[in-house]
């Protein structure tokens, strides 16, 4: 099975064809090109929602034959053209699902609506046997939560942010330090020139509550004013190895909860790490230390497959269609807000 995915929810424009063999579990990548708007947002600071959707539709066609283009395929050899229908920017979340969806009716072949966060999740097993149920925290620029897949189609949220998501705190922190965009890549970077002279007593929102919420706006808030009473230059690396540290301790202490808490009803062996921020090495090796200290296994996706990616999209396409599930979704409408316990 061959499935042509489409990414474009937020400021990523990006094609992947994914292919899928009969008796195989796992998917081949037989082109993927992706357009990073990055350079198109950096002088605003964040993502403009009507250029995002402008550079989509400028692109996307291109992309799209160019990919076709270097696996030497035709549309009618695709089973199904899959999209991201939600959650998004609307404008952006149109431009590519429409595209998708007039393929699929030009090809007579099904359409897939794919939920983003279902790929971010669903992805890790395209290169890795990871059975169900596992316990998945998916943190990127729009969300931080913890999650149990139950299968490819049923997840649970077992806590989340009740604010700012962990790459939006990234990304406002690193604006606050006088520094671009997006803050991830920058702080871990900054972090690592920390020589540890200064120490800040940032909070850590909620970690000694029995919650499994987290709350990252309070954190946010302590860093603005530490900047504003003005700091140097080695005074922001420490305080960005601090940040970082800390949002890894109270993201660490609630998914520690979150297991202790369903090992009582599920097996879960095994743990993923997901999303943008998951290409931080940082929390990727605390996170890894912390599976082997609760013997269970670890796996966050390679860097390129953390961040958003057309792959993740065409791969949650053909685990619905290794599924049998074949319903032609063209009929479904792009959601902005689109929860995955509510697919
Ligand atoms: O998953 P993603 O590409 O897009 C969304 O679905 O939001 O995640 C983008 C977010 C941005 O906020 C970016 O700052 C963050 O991921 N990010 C990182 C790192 N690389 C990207 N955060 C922390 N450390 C990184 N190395
Ligand atoms: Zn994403």
């Amino acid at each position: 099975m061959i499935v042509l995915g489409i990414e474009t929810s937020c400021d990523e424009t990006s094609v992947s064809i994914v292919e899928k063999k009969k008796n195989s579990s796992f998917g081949n990548v037989l082109a993927e090109q992706t357009l990073s708007q990055i350079k198109k947002h950096k002088k605003f600071g964040g993502v403009v929602p009507e250029l995002a959707s402008r550079e989509h539709s400028n692109n996307l066609d291109w992309l799209v034959k160019k990919s076709l283009k270097l696996c030497n395929l035709q549309y009618d050899k695709m089973d199904a053209f899959a999209a991201t229908t939600g959650p998004g920017l609307l404008g952006a979340l149109l431009v590519g699902s429409n595209y998708a969806k007039a393929l699929a009716i030009g090809s007579r072949k099904p359409f897939l609506s794919i939920n983003h966060l279902q790929g971010h999740i669903l992805v890790s097993r395209m290169k890795k046997k990871i059975d169900f149920p596992f316990l998945c925290l998916l943190v990127s620029g729009g969300h931080c939560q913890i999650i149990l897949a139950k299968n490819f189609n049923k997840f649970k949220v077992i806590g989340e942010t009740l604010d700012d998501a962990v790459g939006e705190v990234f990304d406002k922190t690193s604006r606050i330090l006088g520094y671009g965009y997006p803050g991830g890549p920058i702080i871990e970077n900054l972090a690592k020139k920390s020589k540890g002279k200064y120490k800040f007593k940032l909070p850590k929102p909620l970690i000694n509550k029995m919650t499994f919420d987290l709350s990252f706006s309070g954190l946010k808030t302590s860093v603005r004013r530490l900047i504003e009473k003005g700091i140097n230059n080695n005074q922001k690396a420490d305080l960005a190895f601090e940040f970082q540290q800390i949002i890894t301790e109270c993201l660490i202490k609630k998914v520690e909860l979150s297991i202790n808490h369903l090992k009582k009803k599920y097996n879960i062996n095994n743990f993923i790490l997901s999303g943008g921020v998951a290409s931080n090495f940082f929390l990727r090796s605390k996170f890894k230390k912390m599976c082997k200290k609760k013997k269970i296994s670890f796996f966050a996706p390679d860097k390129n497959l953390c961040v958003d990616n057309a792959t993740m999209i065409a791969w949650a396409g053909l685990e619905i269609l290794a599924n049998g599930k074949k319903g032609n979704r063209i009929h479904f409408p792009p959601k902005p807000r689109w929860r995955i316990d509510k697919l």
